[in-house]
């Protein structure tokens, strides 16, 4: 059991002693968010006396004098309305680095309820090429599956390509009657690309080039064989560049299991739903209107105009007949449930979608009340990111930035940084060097933020060998495996009695021990970003600690004390970097 594990315990005993009735699973301990105070906190018992209209300084001191922790505590005091603030003794902490350092799970445990997550991510459209925006769902989605999957939980990742659509027809046009050969050859995704918008241009200026459009796709839908290959080739050769890409970034998927893969159950959705009375036709379309079950707040069925709240349906099914978007995530859903099962389903995509996945949420638990507390389904939402002037970040002229030219650019300028820095080093190693950090420092400025918040894309800030970023973090990793390096010791040869004393080495073991804690919040709320802002502390506790405790030129216990605390900040500096999809080298 983890030290914060074992208070809570005896914290949970101390309660049912005073209290024998009360609930005790919601009873925590929690680290203290000011040091000053203590090291873990309780603020249960504030909660607890409430509900009981007892007086909760009161409660807090009966629970007190049942608490017996001074095997791990220099003293608990009773602060504020009714905290109990603990203090680790030196021994504790010293104590609780033995098993992580002797190669057991790193200040972290397994979920004691193991749970099966579909996380659905990425999820780019066949036929564009992949753009600054899809670092985002794929950065954030990559970072929460590896987190579920360390933390014991069966996760499930699947890629839902957009690989069915109303774009097809267009494309068909464009394959079947502008086709430059060559350029497919050449840049195959830039050749469809610009084949959508040449008829998409023409589409516009003329009703017929429409007309044919749609009859395109009618066929493709019909089965069409010309067409089906067409559209096969247009996957295949979207599936390389993205491939490529997740090649790139280190992202893997079990599934990809496109919007296609659904069309032949999309009739069945609509009709269900119509037969459950779910879903009514409206002026030859099929939606699903508002139930009346929610405060019209929180209801995503309606909207307010003019001050009145009115009608805002989700569409299933279009006057000519087709199935969309929402239907294709109807159909995936019911999928998921009936094959893998989950505890939780959970889409990273764009806060845009906001409305989409509530009324999707909202359609399924009509479609599926018993399920509701079996399946959590969860919208990860995530904001824009925005160019230097605030705006969305654009190129020059305009365009939409691409994600293969962002990563290409944040590794060239990594090699000139790491050229100035370390001129010394082969060619071929600085083109790594730089691959590793390039990549690591455009994930980490996207994960490091607040999800919903936009950011700014910056070169400067995020290559930036200071400050919150990736780069920062992979030096302070690369310098600690120095100091192994320069003092001949291996990790085999570390101490297993060991010493703190300093302030400093006191304070960066307390740090290590929230690692798990952390990684538990991350998973609960969908924050890589606590992740990030729990590193860049380790790595300002290490710094302060190596300021003020010479590691190499002390001597004996205190020395290998030292290397102790050296030895677990760069395994837990690794370790949760590549929680967020980031390398680390041995040397920069
Ligand atoms: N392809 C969609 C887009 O680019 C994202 C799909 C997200 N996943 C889902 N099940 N709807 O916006």
């Amino acid at each position: 059991m983890r030290l914060h594990q074992e208070l809570e315990a005896r914290l949970r005993s101390a309660v049912a002693a005073v209290l024998p009735d009360a609930p005790l699973a919601g009873v925590a301990v929690r680290p203290c968010p000011d040091t000053r105070f203590g090291d873990y906190q309780t603020n249960s018992l504030m909660a607890l006396a409430k509900e009981r209209k007892m007086n909760p300084r009161q409660l807090a001191t009966d629970v007190l004098a049942k608490l017996e922790v001074a095997e791990w505590c220099e003293g608990v005091e009773i602060a504020g309305a009714g905290f109990l603030n603990f203090r680790l003794k030196p021994s504790a902490i010293c104590h609780a680095l033995l098993d992580p350092l002797r190669g057991g799970p790193l200040f972290f445990s397994l979920a004691a309820v193991p749970r099966t997550v579909v996380v659905d991510f990425s999820s780019p459209n066949v036929a564009k090429p992949m753009h600054i925006g899809h670092i985002r769902s794929t950065a954030l989605g990559d970072a929460l599956s590896r987190v579920f999957r360390l933390l014991g939980h069966r996760v499930i990742t699947d890629n839902h390509i957009g690989d069915w659509g109303t774009q097809f027809g267009l494309l068909l046009i464009g394959w079947k009657s502008h086709l430059d050969s060559a350029a497919l050859e050449r840049d195959p995704i830039g050749e469809m690309e610009r084949l959508y918008k040449k008829v998409n241009a023409d589409s516009e200026a003329d009703p017929q080039v429409r007309e044919n459009a749609r009859q395109e796709l009618v066929k493709l839908q019909a089965g069409d064989p010309e067409n089906l290959a067409i559209w096969r080739r247009m996957i295949e050769l979207s599936q390389v560049q993205f491939d490529t890409i997740y090649h790139r970034l280190g992202v893997t998927f079990d599934h990809t299991l496109g919007e296609s893969f659904y069309n032949p159950r999309l009739k069945a959705v609509v009709q269900e739903l119509t037969e459950k009375g779910i879903a009514q036709e409206s002026r030859g379309a099929i939606c699903v209107f508002s139930d009346g079950a929610l405060p019209p707040k929180e209801d995503p069925f309606l909207i307010q105009k003019d001050g009145e709240w009115q009608p805002n349906p989700a569409l299933i099914q279009k006057g000519d007949g087709a199935a969309n978007y929402a239907t294709t995530d109807l159909a995936t859903l019911a999928y998921r449930w009936e094959v893998w099962k989950p505890d939780e389903v959970i889409y990273v995509t764009d806060g845009r979608q906001q409305l989409h996945f509530r009324q999707l949420f909202a359609i399924w638990r009509r479609w599926h009340p018993g399920l509701a507390d079996r399946m959590r389904v969860a919208h990860v939402w995530f904001g824009s990111i925005l160019g230097e002037d605030g705006k969305p970040f654009k190129t020059r002229s305009g365009e939409t930035v691409k994600l293969g030219e962002v990563l290409t650019e944040a590794e060239s300028r990594a090699f000139e940084v790491v050229t100035q820095k370390s001129p010394e080093i082969s060619e071929a190693e600085r083109r790594e060097v730089a691959r590793v950090v390039g990549t690591g420092a455009v994930k980490y400025a996207d994960l490091s933020p607040n999800r919903q918040s936009d950011y700014v894309f910056s070169w400067e800030k995020m290559l930036s060998l200071q400050g919150n970023t990736a780069p920062y973090l992979q030096y302070a990793f690369a310098r600690i495996r120095s100091i192994f390096r320069k003092s001949g010791v291996g990790i085999h040869s570390l101490p297993a009695t060991f010493t703190l004393t300093h302030a400093d080495e006191l304070s960066l073991a307390k740090h290590l021990l929230t690692f798990g804690i952390t990684l538990e919040a991350v998973a609960a709320e969908y924050r890589p970003n606590y992740l990030c802002s729990y590193l860049y502390e380790l790595a300002g506790h290490f710094a302060r600690f190596y300021e003020s405790c010479p590691v190499l030129k002390s001597e004996g216990v205190e020395r290998e004390s030292r290397l102790v605390l050296c030895e677990l900040t760069s395994r837990v500096l690794k370790q949760g970097l590549s929680l967020l999809g980031i390398e680390v080298l041995e040397q920069m």
